[in-house]
């Protein structure tokens, strides 16, 4: 079946308020409709990012509480009143660096759809994973995790990204058999949890790397319906050139 496709930038910790105000004067009207294009801010660009007319705009986390003694999180309902309703999980650098479990990752899945926000949800193995052969178990063990307790009916409404730790910011591209691969893999495994017909309504993106002259061949496998982008969406130009690309 038709999957649109959904590409996303995530800038991590980068761009300010005035820089993201920039960016979406230059790039909101030149999208298209061959994907649905976003992307993912820090917090305090939110509001700004809000201003896009076409853009989705994401959160890159988001608490599993509705509020409480949590300093420095965001909950839900703050990101509902200023109108976001997607936001990523998992990602690997707030596993490495942030603490993250399969198991909070699995409560911010369930306080995202509960709060009627779309999760974009990172999986991918480690370089040493890879070289062990153990990448579908990596991400059958992250993605059997993150969906405990979601609902079927819940199941389109997430977007999964597969993005293998040894590509992101490496320059290291997936070849594009690799990324199909696992990305078929992993629509596998949503298929043993809810059914074919629920996971060939999944989207699935890769990330890692992922560049102008890249994105079009990814996104040409039949499992890969998108793109997680860090660096190449910084920049005003190259994103627009992804948007050329497709
Ligand atoms: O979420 C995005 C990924 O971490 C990929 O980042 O495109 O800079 O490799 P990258």
């Amino acid at each position: 079946m038709a999957r649109k496709p959904i590409v996303v930038g995530n800038w991590k910790m980068n761009k300010t308020i005035a820089e993201t105000k920039a960016f979406v004067a230059a790039v909101d009207d030149k999208l298209n409709d061959k994907a649905d294009w976003g992307i993912a801010t820090p917090y305090l660009d939110l509001p700004a990012a809000k201003e896009a007319k076409h853009l989705i705009v994401a959160a890159e986390d988001m608490h599993f509480k509705d509020s409480g003694a949590y300093t420095g999180a965001v909950s839900a309902a703050m990101l509902k009143e200023i109108g976001v309703d997607w936001t990523i999980l998992g990602h690997s650098e707030r596993r490495q660096y942030f603490g993250e479990t399969d198991e909070t990752v699995n409560l911010k899945m369930l306080q995202a759809l509960k709060n009627g926000i779309n999760p974009i949800v990172c999986v991918g193995e480690s370089e040493a994973q890879y070289d062990a052969g153990e990448t579908h178990d990596v991400v059958k063990t992250q993605v059997v995790a993150a969906y405990k307790d979601v609902a079927k009916e819940d199941v389109e409404k997430t977007v999964i990204a597969y993005e293998p730790i040894w590509a992101i910011g490496t320059g290291k591209t997936a070849t594009n058999e690799i990324a199909q691969d696992v990305c078929g893999y992993i629509r596998s495994v949503v298929a043993e949890l809810y059914g074919q017909e629920t996971a060939d309504k999944v989207r699935i993106q890769y990330g890692g790397s992922v560049k102008p002259n890249t994105i079009k061949e990814l996104l040409a496998q039949p499992d890969i319906d998108g793109a997680l982008v860090g660096g190449a969406s910084l920049k005003e130009d190259s994103y627009l050139a992804m948007v050329a690309a497709l």
